[in-house]
């Protein structure tokens, strides 16, 4: 659960008559912080282990759509494309692996982690929330809301656009993989009908490589709106997806 805490050092902090006016104010100030736990250990483990794999995937994948130079010499002394698409398997596994564990956290832990996996799509004050969003994104408010777990907009484009995106490529990518693995793998029993499903191999490829360029604009969108919503916002937003505290600033 969420609980709303003064900072340790707001309350062992003794005011004594001979400090200055500028101490004082400053003891003043941190009376004033309030830090909400929001983002709890498995969620943010996930977060940095997801965004490593994806970075990883990103990189190999588009390696493998364009590959290198053939490189020159004798063929059997090179494994380049090997270790690339092996680099690309196991991250593969480790991003599948991780948004199971992250499914499950869903289940057992607090509200904030459950809302990478659906939009109060019919509140209105959630859409009233959205506009407030929009209108600040676009410099026609002058200042945002203060939101304890994820914005609504970014809620939005977690749900409909990463996460969405994330099941599409676990499923296409494991299809192609149960190509190498062969009939009768578990790969091939568990993700055997998403190809007859596309049509041919060559379409789960294009659609795979398409959700790579879906991925990189979410995250281009997602890395520059945490640091501008860091420093123009009212309250915390990078640190808290490392100490898995909300401070605020007003
Ligand atoms: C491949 C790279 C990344 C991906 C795919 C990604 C994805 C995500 C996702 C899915 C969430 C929601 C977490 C949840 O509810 O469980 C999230 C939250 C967050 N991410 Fe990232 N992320 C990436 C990189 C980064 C980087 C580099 C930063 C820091 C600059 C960052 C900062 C944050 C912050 C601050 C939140 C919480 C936002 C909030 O409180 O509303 N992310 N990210
Ligand atoms: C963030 C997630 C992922 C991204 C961005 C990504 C990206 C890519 C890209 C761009 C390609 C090249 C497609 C082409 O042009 O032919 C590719 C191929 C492939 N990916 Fe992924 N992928 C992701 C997840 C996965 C996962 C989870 C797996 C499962 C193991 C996987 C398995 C494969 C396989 C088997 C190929 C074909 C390799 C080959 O033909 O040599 N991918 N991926």
């Amino acid at each position: 659960m969420s609980s709303t805490t003064a900072t340790p050092a707001a309350e062992e902090t003794p005011v004594s008559a001979s400090e200055s006016a500028h101490d004082a104010r400053a003891v003043a100030q941190a009376r004033a912080l309030k830090s909400v736990y929001v983002y709890e250990a498995p969620v943010r483990a996930w977060h940095w282990v997801n965004a490593l794999a994806i970075t990883v995937l990103s990189v190999t994948g588009y390696l493998i759509g364009s590959p290198l130079p053939s490189l020159s010499g004798e063929a059997s002394e090179h494994y380049l494309m090997g270790y690339i698409r092996f680099g690309h398997f196991a991250a593969g596994y480790v991003l599948a692996v991780a948004l199971l564990a992250r499914i499950y956290w869903a289940l057992v832990g607090n509200h904030h982690a459950r809302e990478l996996f659906w939009v109060p799509v019919f509140q209105k004050a959630y859409w009233k929330e959205v506009l407030v969003l929009l209108r600040w994104y676009s410099f026609l408010n002058r200042q945002p809301g203060k939101y304890v777990g994820h914005n609504p907009l970014a809620r939005f484009a977690m749900v409909f656009v990463f996460l969405t995106t994330l099941v599409f490529m676990v499923f296409t990518g494991f299809a192609l993989y149960a190509e190498g693995a062969q009939r009768g793998s578990w790969a091939d029993r568990l993700f055997g009908w998403v190809i007859p499903l596309f049509g041919q191999s060559q379409d789960v490829h294009t659609w795979h490589h398409l959700g790579l360029w879906v991925l990189v604009t979410f995250v281009i969108i997602h890395v520059y709106a945490a640091i501008r919503e860091d420093i123009m916002g009212r309250s915390s937003v990078v640190s808290t997806m490392i100490s898995g505290h909300r401070t605020f600033k007003d």
